[in-house]
């Protein structure tokens, strides 16, 4: 007999993780399989940064650090968010957690309480909404389809606010459709919130620099809302650091405080060598950025091509992040032996089963009509991957 509590019950597991579990089942049975569902990029951490991990292992880093971590990565931080972003905040407005992951889950559970509604433009990362349902609120799905570049409008914003309004999370560049908000997109957004001051804005960065329209823009750039601005990035992408697991918050004074608050109760500070190893990352050389990030624009290139001369795809060209998002619709509907791919959950299960290639239904995302490819892999897999999934979707019938 199951006991778990509704809180667990209504929350719905992870597809992109299923799907990863199922493409590796395939794996173990002796099936090429080519894995297009996973987040992360395919580089190893760079050597400056692990050699910054074992030196703390040596210099016995092994003692309780403080809950928001030590003082010198938050101060590392800071310098990050004047440099690159021309921010200024206090060390005392960071707080690094076990992740980005965790960092939107602790300002949510910080800020939103039973009743609260968070406006979620869709398609949004799957986490967001399940992460909602764990505060106790109530998720606001705003839609934005390929046509308008899956970017919501300031006019499709505001008819989403109402008084019980108590945040927005904004996602550029964007998983699972790689767009990117323009500063004149961002500032569009921006003044519709300054009307609305008890709005908290929660800015996901984590793809900050897997960026092919030059400057990464962030929201809190506007004055009209900066101190509403929670940004929340971390290394995982940026450096190639998914597993050690190392997300940040820079947040408005009292939101920090509630964040800490929370994980001085919860999880304490991340782990000290994952501290010391991204503390490296922020103060070294940023040229291994610039290196993955060419590498995944040459790819993004590559996919777009390869997508496009796919029948019945549309395909927009995404400008950030790692992910192309293409509209199945036309396939949808289409059946396979006499079974019918009912959703894109069927469509990516059949690409996967027949096809061999690992991609991720779109709605998870919110968007039931997409599947989501992840090109964080070999320039030859993603020719491999994409020619049979032109294969199985012409036998479709
Ligand atoms: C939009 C978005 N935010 C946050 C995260 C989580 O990042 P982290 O590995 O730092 O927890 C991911 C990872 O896939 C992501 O895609």
């Amino acid at each position: 007999m199951s006991q778990v509590s509704e809180r667990i019950a209504a929350l719905s597991p992870s597809e992109t993780l299923a799907m990863s579990q199922k493409s590796n089942e395939l794996k173990e049975q002796g099936i090429d399989v080519i894995n297009l569902s996973v987040g992360e990029p395919d580089f190893f951490t760079p050597d400056f940064i692990k050699e910054a991990a074992k030196k703390a292992v040596d210099e016995n880093f092994s003692f309780y650090a403080p809950v928001p971590g030590y003082l010198s990565l938050r101060k590392a931080i800071v310098a990050k968010l004047k440099r690159e972003n021309k921010l200024d905040y206090k060390p005392e407005q960071i707080v690094c957690s076990n992740g980005a992951k965790q960092s939107v889950c602790n300002v949510l559970l910080a800020v939103v309480g039973p009743g609260d509604e968070v406006i979620v433009p869709a398609p949004y990362w799957v986490s967001y909404v399940e992460m909602v349902k764990l505060a106790e609120g109530t998720n606001v799905i705003v839609t934005a389809g390929i046509e308008q570049d899956f970017k919501i409008t300031p006019a499709q914003l505001e008819a989403a606010i109402t008084p019980r309004t108590k945040a927005l999370i904004l996602c550029s560049p964007s998983n699972p459709t790689g767009s990117v908000y323009s500063k004149e997109e961002l500032k569009g957004l921006a003044d519709v919130l300054a009307k609305y001051p008890n709005i908290i804005i929660i800015a996901d960065e984590i793809y900050e620099h897997i960026n092919y329209v030059g400057q990464h823009e962030s929201i809190a750039r506007f004055e009209n809302i900066r101190e509403r601005v929670v940004i929340v990035n971390g290394v995982s992408k940026a450096y190639a650091m998914t597993g050690w697991r190392l997300g940040w918050i820079a947040a408005p004074q009292w939101i920090a405080s509630a964040c800490n608050k929370l994980q001085g109760q919860y999880t304490s500070s991340p782990s000290n060598i994952a501290q010391k190893a991204a503390e490296a990352a922020y103060l070294g050389s940023q040229d291994c950025i610039e290196t993955m990030r060419q590498a995944f624009e040459r790819r993004r290139n590559l996919m777009v091509k390869l997508a496009s001369d796919i029948p019945g795809l549309k395909v927009n060209q995404p400008n950030g992040a790692f992910y192309l998002f293409p509209d199945c619709s036309a396939y949808i509907g289409k059946s396979f032996n006499g079974k019918v791919l009912a959703n894109s959950a069927d469509l990516a299960m059949y690409l996967l089963e027949e096809g061999h290639v690992a991609a991720v239904g779109g709605l998870a995302f919110g968007a039931p009509n997409c599947v989501r490819f992840s090109y964080a892999t070999a320039d030859e897999k993603l020719v491999e991957a994409m020619s049979r999934v032109k294969k199985a979707l012409a036998v479709l019938e």
